[in-house]
């Protein structure tokens, strides 16, 4: 899909796309058009009211073939992603009617800021587009193209810009996330790492499962052990800030596929476990938009992948692992696997790269889902600033995050008798927490933040429907990053 942006409305777009609001009489900023065009407009705005997500396409005569009225609700209403999704299902009806181009009015600063109702069309259009339809054998469909018509500027052109490579960012996470997991294993993802560092220039290391083991990453090589697909630690690295700064390090789960392992899970919905690897995917998406960006910032993300399978060679409930912080773990189940391979990966960003601020993505709990459902993301963090940090933009980019407190009583449920921790907290209790508290025990002195996407990461029945979240994967976290990195 190409984007331009065009300051007159004059155009010979096969659609010509406005906003309405709620009760208004006009559509905002459409031309002029000929009395009889002008009734069928009227007519139509009667009809659909402004309300919110309602679309009416209207024939007219001239250049442009038709004129799309997007209702966009009431003035009071308009939220950070009105404009997004209402775009979204434009961009969405343009693809159903088979055209090769069509343009949206973007909405007047009374309405939205201009700049970021830019890059919201953007966002919404694009992301909406996207189609996980590889392994589909008929043909498939034409991208229509899209004008943006807004008076031109440096800023909104670099909004365009900026927005295009956030939106593919997303697009990248969501399109290696929804692959099945016969096709995407952690040497998978480790290619992809390695292809994307060398397009924009980012150092990519892959440590190999020998040299794992060797290091004493005891949690990924633990949880790896089950499957013939062998664990892959993946470092990024963009550096293009200040020499002397402190990175930021950014961890994501990568479990290929979770069956739970020796701790099977029920076979309903299983399948779905192959999205246990959003998390990682949420950091390559990052990271190929920071470099391509190329964002003065020190960034570097850290993906602990594996397959979590059962069978001879796999780990076992009442096993005693020593994981890379030098702490002990004794494995009440082996299907609360995330921990262990995050905790490895964890104490190794801090050991190695001595961050100002750690912040990791996971589909860790089932109990976020019980708790926060399927919208929003929980959040829970050692530090005041940061959480605000990642709040303020979780409020810009509309990825929801709601914070669940951590404390030295949630800390306790994690102890064992017999070795430093236990995988697991005190029956279902607090599952959510006392996963972070697990995870807590990695870090020593850094600022960190963790992210539980269990209930975000894909569309599962409860999702709210959104034109830019087709089904499967979301992409969740890497608008919320990027916003994050680039008002450092
Ligand atoms: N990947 C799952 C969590 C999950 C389940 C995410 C369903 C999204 C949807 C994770 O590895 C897991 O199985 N966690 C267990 C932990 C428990 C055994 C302490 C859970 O949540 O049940
Ligand atoms: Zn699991
Ligand atoms: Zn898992």
């Amino acid at each position: 899909m190409k984007i331009k942006t065009q300051s007159s409305t004059k155009t010979r777009s096969s659609l010509l796309c406005g906003f309405v609001l709620q009760g208004s009489k006009t559509v905002l900023g459409l031309p002029n058009f000929d009395a009889r065009t002008r009734r069928a407009i009227n007519q139509s705005l009667k009809d659909m009211e402004g309300k919110l997500g309602r679309l009416v396409v209207i024939p007219v005569h001239g250049n442009i073939h038709r004129v799309l009225l997007a209702g966009i609700g009431k003035r009071e209403d308009i939220t950070g992603d009105t404009i997004r999704s209402v775009s979204g299902k434009i961009a969405l009806k343009a693809r159903e009617l088979k055209l090769k181009d069509f343009s949206i009015i973007a909405p007047p600063n009374s309405v939205n800021d201009k700049v970021s109702a830019v890059s919201q069309i953007v966002e919404g259009t694009k992301m909406s587009l996207y189609k996980f339809d590889q392994f589909k054998s008929e043909d498939t469909e034409v991208q229509p193209n899209l004008t943006i018509i807004v008076p031109r500027s440096n800023k909104v052109s670099n909004a365009v810009k900026t927005s295009e490579i956030v939106a593919d960012g997303a697009i990248f996470a969501k399109s290696i996330a929804n692959l099945p997991p016969n096709k995407c294993t952690p040497s998978t993802l480790a290619t992809l790492a390695k292809t994307i560092s060398k397009k924009n220039k980012m150092r990519c290391c892959v440590i190999s499962r020998s040299e794992l083991k060797k290091k004493g990453f005891g949690g990924i090589i633990a949880v790896g052990q089950g499957s013939k697909n062998e664990p892959k630690l993946i470092v990024l690295e963009h550096m293009l800030g200040p020499r002397n700064e402190r990175p930021v390090v950014l961890v994501g789960k990568a479990v290929t596929f979770d069956t739970g392992g020796i701790s099977l899970k029920p076979g309903d919905k299983m399948d779905e476990m192959k999205f246990d690897k959003c998390g990682g995917c949420t950091i390559l998406g990052i990271m190929k938009a920071v470099s391509e960006l190329r964002l003065a910032v020190n960034v570097i993300g850290i993906i602990p992948s594996v397959e979590n399978m059962l069978g001879g060679e796999s780990y076992r409930p009442g096993d005693i692992i020593e994981l890379y912080s030098g702490k002990t773990a004794e494995i009440l189940n082996t299907d609360a696997e995330g921990r262990l391979i995050l905790s490895d990966a964890l104490s190794y960003g801090e050991k190695k790269y001595a961050p100002k601020a750690i912040i990791d993505f996971a589909t860790l709990t089932g109990a976020c889902i019980i708790s926060l459902g399927t919208n929003v993301a929980a959040i829970i963090s050692d530090d005041e600033r940061l959480a605000k940090q990642i709040k303020d933009s979780s409020k810009r980019t509309t990825e929801e995050v709601w914070e669940l407190p951590l404390n030295q009583d949630y800390m306790d449920m994690i102890k064992s008798n017999v070795a430093d921790m236990k995988n697991v907290g005190i029956g279902r209790a607090a599952g959510t927490i006392t996963a972070a508290a697990f995870l807590k025990n990695a870090v020593k002195k850094t600022p960190w933040a963790h992210i539980d996407i269990a209930g975000v990461a894909w569309t599962q029945v409860a999702t709210k429907k959104k034109s830019y979240n087709p089904k499967g994967a979301t992409g969740f976290g890497v608008r919320l990053i990027l916003d994050y990195l680039q008002n450092l």
